[in-house]
């Protein structure tokens, strides 16, 4: 992986929005696949300023996943997030982004369904990441296996409680999630992983020097030919 240390995380978030608008400017209906949570903030905020002179229309983009069991509309959805932060301020056309579903109603196929969409549209160009602080990219908790595809997942105590800030109180935040496997993350074309804070030190140091396992998720980065990390020092500071 190409390892980019950043002063902070408005400085990454100008150089990745800066590669995604010369990704656009190159191919208007671009795929790009993005993370929700608060790493990727930073890189959707410096978006606004980058495109907003070019025709983003034709622009696709397909999220990493959602919740199980909530209500669409409720403010934390990521189909929520997604539109609130991405889809709504820079203008792409909300027919052309994609969250998996997480209607229980369904959930036996919603993962097929999102694999073939994927497909349909060539694959993803560009794939956002964030880090959990258990080393999960999307919802891929440890012990997920390094060929998974869209698929139901179990959310750790740990996850639940880094996502407690989102909702009233931990019992609200969902047990279930559909994510994109790391088989699914794999086959996007870049990968480009940030992460802040001294939180996120040992995942990151894990996912990129680590051996790889499936008890540490984001080690599978490791398979990819293009992969770029970006991360403040913080975030750095165990690597060696
Ligand atoms: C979000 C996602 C997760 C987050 C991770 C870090 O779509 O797939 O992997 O990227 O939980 O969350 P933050 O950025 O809130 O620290």
């Amino acid at each position: 992986a190409e390892i980019v240390i950043v002063e902070n995380a408005e400085k990454a978030g100008a150089l990745v929005a800066d590669e995604i608008a010369r990704l656009i400017a190159s191919r208007p209906d671009t795929v790009l696949g993005l993370a929700t949570g608060s790493t990727p903030l930073p890189v959707y905020a410096a978006l606004r300023t980058r495109l907003a002179d070019q025709d983003v229309s034709k622009v696709r983009a397909f999220a990493l996943d959602e919740y199980v069991g909530i209500d669409p509309a409720h403010p934390e959805s990521y189909r929520s997030v997604i539109s609130r932060e991405v889809v709504e301020p820079l203008g792409l056309t909300p027919e052309l982004v994609h969250v998996p579903n997480g209607a229980v109603d369904g959930i036996e196929h919603a993962g097929d369904d999102y694999e073939a969409k994927i497909k349909a549209a060539g694959g993803i160009d560009l794939q956002i990441l964030g880090i959990g602080t258990d080393g999960h990219i999307g919802f891929n908790e440890p012990g997920s296996s390094f060929a998974s595809q869209t698929r139901v997942k179990t959310l750790t105590e740990r996850t639940r409680e880094d996502n407690a800030r989102f909702f009233d109180s931990i019992d609200d935040v969902p047990r279930h999630c559909i994510t994109q496997g790391l088989g699914t993350i794999l086959e996007a074309r870049h990968l480009v992983l940030l992460a802040f804070g001294e939180g996120k030190a040992r995942a990151v140091a894990e996912a990129v020097e680590g051996p790889m396992s499936a008890f540490m998720p984001a080690s599978a980065v490791q398979l990819h030919p293009h992969v770029t990390v970006v991360v403040d020092e913080a975030a750095a500071s165990q690597l060696k």
